[in-house]
């Protein structure tokens, strides 16, 4: 049963994905053993709870540096002993120790077809703000396992959706969201858990 321990700074919407794939059979050999988040007010830890999940808030603000903030926090995660990592939406940046340790561990979901619209400051609404400013007529989303830099890491699985007329960044992220979001990371994660995802030359290749 492969260990799943979900990162996350906001609604977590992608988190109640995961948890009803797991509950409806359509994630297998996997559970969610904990959620963490850096903003206590984040709304995920609220879902986690209710599904008797172990919620943790450790923010960079409680620490003097970030030194120490990613020190504690690389002992929080290994006290949990994750076998997968899942971004879902978190906006920290992660510890370089811990992303050497979790080396083909960690997977991102990123909402555009990467490589457009990612790297430094694409993150929320602004990747839908610049999708559209450029005028794209198919946008999507991405997840990809994390390396040291941003959104740069090897691509598990994309799906394509529509940019359709009078759409607004809000409109496109909700669609994006509903279309490829909330499929794609559930389906990564049953993937793994199934022992279908190998990682080799900075690829992530996929057993049929
Ligand atoms: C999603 O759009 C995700 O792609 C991005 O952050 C957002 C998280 O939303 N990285 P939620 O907290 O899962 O609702």
């Amino acid at each position: 049963m492969l260990k799943v321990v979900v990162f996350v700074s906001g609604g977590g919407t992608n988190l109640k994905a995961i948890l009803d794939a797991v509950e409806e059979g359509r994630i297998t050999n996997a559970c969610v053993s904990a959620v963490i988040s850096n903003n206590k007010n984040a709304y995920a830890l609220e879902r986690a709870k209710k599904h008797g999940i172990d919620a943790i808030c450790i923010s960079p603000k409680e620490f003097e540096s970030r030194e120490e903030f990613n020190r504690a926090f690389l002992v929080r995660v290994k006290e949990l002993a994750p076998d997968l990592i899942v971004l879902a939406g978190f906006l920290v940046v992660l510890p370089e120790t811990l992303i050497r340790e979790y080396q083909n561990r960690i997977i991102n979901i990123h909402p555009s077809l990467i490589p457009s619209f990612c790297g430094k400051g694409y993150y929320g609404l602004k990747v839908h703000e610049a999708a559209l400013s450029r005028g794209v007529k198919v946008t999507g989303a991405t997840v990809h396992f994390v390396d040291e830099g941003t959104d740069t890491g090897p691509i598990l699985l994309q799906k394509a959706v529509k940019v359709e007329d009078g759409d607004t960044p809000e409109l496109l992220q909700r669609r994006v969201m509903e279309q490829a979001e909330w499929v794609l990371l559930p389906q990564a994660i049953d993937l793994i858990a199934n022992g279908k995802v190998s990682v080799a030359d900075g690829h992530a290749v996929i057993a049929e």
